[in-house]
């Protein structure tokens, strides 16, 4: 068997038509330019092409797009100066600070997050918007959950009933994941590195998100004939490749559908983030 692939391109188009929609509609209506501000600490190489990117979609789709880079030895006190001087800014509707933060400024992570205007956090990561999500309010959502399920729900897949598991526990992705796939009727169980039998546990699942950061982790042998497959991973290989945390060569001759990395979730991520920031927009000019 040989499994649909889910290409984020095509999914990520239609997003984006719609924000580009939306964002025009708003104009017309209040005059107002939906803002992004990116704060990025440091030099991270990975952190920079992830920053780039989201910087050049926000202008293809008529989104205003700023960078606040403050040097790897910025203080933590500098760092919510500036995030201070973000939320008072009636032209920025979304705010994002880039993770990961350097090493020093890692244990203050929390406080960071916690310090952004939860009406602008368009990652989903302030507590209150966790919250809301966890009691199933759909506020502002963390942006790659939100993009695999919307890819869910445009292929047509099923989620209802489905038994989901997800490999994977982080604030971003494992958790809000586990939230919206139960909000929509799916049996959750989520897997961590402590789980006895992690292999046996995937092989339960219809549908199967990995949220690892390990490459290659989910191999044939832990997949159920047919099972819809998730890869959230992105790392980087030896060789300067790029692999999802799922053996896709394998994979995909046992799933049913899978998406693949390079070209799958990740680009539904800036899609998504696109949304939220037209939304907080919206929502703060009504
Ligand atoms: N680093 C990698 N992905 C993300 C993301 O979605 N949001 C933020 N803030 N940092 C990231």
């Amino acid at each position: 068997m040989s499994a649909r692939i889910l290409s984020g391109k095509e999914f990520a188009l239609q997003i984006k038509e719609e924000v580009r929609r939306d964002a025009g509609a708003l104009l017309e209506k209040t005059g107002v330019v939906p803002g992004l501000t990116v704060v990025l600490v440091g030099e991270d190489a990975a952190s920079q092409v992830y920053v780039n990117n989201k910087h050049k979609a926000c202008l293809e789709l008529g989104i205003r797009s700023d960078i606040v880079r403050l040097p790897e030895t910025a203080s933590k006190e500098e760092l919510l100066t500036v995030i201070a001087g973000l939320n008072q800014d009636r032209a920025v509707h979304g705010i994002l600070v880039q993770l990961p933060l350097p090493k020093a400024l890692r244990t203050v992570e929390q406080e960071v997050l916690l310090a952004i205007d939860p009406a602008k956090d368009v990652d989903g990561f302030h507590p209150l918007n966790a919250g809301r999500l966890a009691v199933g309010d759909e506020h502002l959502v963390p942006c790659t959950p939100a993009g695999c399920v919307k890819m869910l729900e445009m292929a047509g897949l099923e989620i209802k009933g489905k038994h989901a598991v997800v490999i994977g526990r982080s604030n971003i992705v494992g958790k809000p994941m586990a939230q919206l796939l139960l909000a929509r009727d799916a049996t959750v169980t989520i897997c961590h590195s402590r789980t006895k039998d992690l292999a046996a546990m995937a092989r339960q699942a219809d549908i199967l998100v990995a949220a690892v950061g390990k490459a290659h982790f989910v191999t044939a042998d832990m997949v159920k004939e047919g099972a819809v497959v998730i890869d959230v991973g992105i790392n980087r290989l030896p060789n300067g490749k790029l692999a999802g945390d799922v053996d896709f060569e394998q994979v995909q001759h046992v799933a049913g559908a899978i998406t693949p990395v390079p070209g799958g979730v990740g680009l539904l991520t800036i899609a998504m983030l696109l949304a939220n920031t037209v939304k907080a927009a919206q929502l703060a000019v009504r």
